[in-house]
């Protein structure tokens, strides 16, 4: 990740916190990463999955603008493999709320290829070893 021609300025810095927690700020999306070399599988990895209690409503997931919307039910999984080309986009319903965000964003994923969502009601989170988690997202009643 240290080696790149287009701003060593900017590199040194994202080396500097590369050691400290690099907390992402979803607002800054003009960094741009590079594959580790090492990495020679480019194949994006998205996960989802319902969190919520057993007796809340489904929740229908429309991946990337995919006509044909996925059921979960909670306590159910969904996952994609999909390219690391552009970004990917998710629209979520469920009991009159909506949720519609990036489930990956290159320029915010750094060099992560696995990226885990998880469902519950209040939001959608984020992670990228699917234990440890951020919220990202919050339901709108009505509308996205
Ligand atoms: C994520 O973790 C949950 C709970 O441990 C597990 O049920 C699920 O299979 C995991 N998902 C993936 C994609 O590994």
């Amino acid at each position: 990740m240290c080696r790149s021609i287009h701003a060593p300025l900017l590199l040194v810095l994202m080396c500097l916190m590369n050691g400290s927690n690099f907390a992402y700020d979803p607002f800054e999306s003009s960094l741009s990463f590079e594959p580790e070399p090492h990495v020679d599988i480019n194949v994006l990895f998205v996960s989802f999955y319902n969190g919520m209690a057993p007796n809340n409503p489904n929740v229908n997931l429309f991946y990337n603008n995919q006509k044909d919307g996925v059921y979960l039910s909670p306590g159910k999984g969904f996952s994609k493999l999909d390219n690391l080309n552009g970004r990917k986009s998710v629209v979520m319903y469920w009991n009159g709320n909506c949720a519609s965000f990036f489930a990956y964003d290159p320029s915010a994923e750094g060099n992560h290829q696995k990226i885990y969502w998880l469902i519950k009601e209040d939001g959608i989170y984020h992670s990228w070893d699917n234990s440890s988690w951020q919220k990202r997202k919050s339901w709108t009643f009505n509308r996205c």
